[in-house]
């Protein structure tokens, strides 16, 4: 098939053509983000191949249609930015990439508990510059600490198993209760209840209409003082501006993201020499007990490997009995 790849980062494309071996389906890559502007990028290709922050609206997936897409693959698991109701009108198929390496986020996540509550980021820095006092350093022991795992599907079943031998106790809130999790011991309760309880709360659902600001001031008003929020999942499910003010004022204790709601304008590109356009973002870089990474959770050379051999098996069924192997369907938004 002819495969319109975008968002392609040099890493991208070598998964990809590795996993294309004996394939041969065509592939066009392109660095630039799929959006309104850029769909006409596709030609004539059958299938596009788009990313987390790619845009996949009713206006784009209407150009892709005009162009004789007939499917989206999702080279990642979230499918958020697309509008499945119309892909479905248009009779464009969508699949996506439901696991690929739970243990590659899940153990991002876990770095990020260790680096923020031991201060790894800024013990770093003062002993490249000859600092070793421990001022401000003091971190606390996360052996029986309670932590908060909101969603436990692939990756929140992994952030338990890792956590529980830390010795950890552990809280979830989830409409599906895990056998996994609950064999490792970990309690379900409602989400005030684990809000209230938990010394770290960490996020692992989907973003939905349900899940988006699910932490926002409300929330953080009913959270235990001083915690650590940790979201490796998608921005938007935390409100940042709410956040914010939990920093300053304090109820919250220091936050961990690997994912922003704005990131679509930021993550993924080298903006170094660039001026930083979001004040929320830049405010943001200015607590000391924040950390940042720009969404990496899933860049782990096993995860690329099977995100791309997935998304080719995928554009492979497709051409072949014309259903990928990894539908999205319309319901699943209900
Ligand atoms: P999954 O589908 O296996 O698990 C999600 C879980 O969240 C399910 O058990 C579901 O019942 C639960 N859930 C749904 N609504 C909820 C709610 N309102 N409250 C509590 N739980 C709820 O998904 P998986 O593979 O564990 O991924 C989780 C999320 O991680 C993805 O949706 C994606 O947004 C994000 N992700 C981030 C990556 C990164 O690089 N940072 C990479 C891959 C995924």
């Amino acid at each position: 098939m002819r495969l319109a790849v975008f968002s392609t980062k040099p890493y991208d494309r070598h998964f990809l053509d590795a996993a294309n071996v004996g394939q041969n389906h065509r592939l066009s890559y392109f660095e630039a983000k799929l959006t309104a502007q850029t769909a006409p990028l596709a030609g004539d290709a059958d299938a596009v191949c788009a990313f987390v922050n790619d845009v996949v609206d009713a206006d784009v997936l209407a150009l892709l249609a005009r162009g004789g897409v007939k499917l989206v693959a999702l080279r990642c698991a979230g499918f958020n930015n697309v509008d499945l109701a119309a892909a479905q009108a248009l009779g464009i198929t969508v699949a996506r990439v439901p696991a690929y390496s739970p243990h590659a986020v899940a153990e991002h996540t876990v770095a990020l508990i260790l680096a923020l509550n031991r201060k790894i980021h800024r013990a770093y820095n003062r002993v490249r510059e000859g600092n070793f006092a421990l001022d401000g350093l003091l971190g606390f022991d996360l052996h029986a600490k309670t932590v908060g795992i909101v969603g436990t599907g692939r990756i929140g079943e992994v952030v338990a198993r890792i956590l529980s031998g830390f010795g950890c106790r552990l809280l979830a809130s989830d409409p599906y209760r895990s056998p996994v999790c609950e064999e490792l011991g970990v309690e379900y309760v409602d989400r005030d209840d684990l809000l209230s309880a938990s010394d770290i709360v960490t996020l692992h659902c989907p973003l939905t209409p349900d899940t988006h600001h699910l932490i926002g001031a409300g929330t953080l008003a009913r959270a235990k003082p001083g915690f650590m929020l940790v979201n490796t999942s998608r921005g938007a499910i935390i409100d940042t501006r709410a956040v914010i003010e939990g920093l300053k004022a304090g109820t919250v204790g220091s936050l961990g993201l690997d994912v922003y709601e704005e990131e679509g304008d930021l993550f993924f590109q080298d903006l170094s020499g660039a001026v930083l356009r979001d004040d929320v973002f830049a405010r943001l870089l200015t607590f000391p007990n924040v950390l940042i990474t720009g969404h990496q959770g899933f860049f782990t050379r096993e995860a690329m490997h099977n995100i791309a051999e997935t998304t080719l098996a995928d554009v492979g069924a497709f051409e072949r009995d014309g259903r990928p192997l990894h539908e999205v369907s319309v319901e699943r938004i209900a």
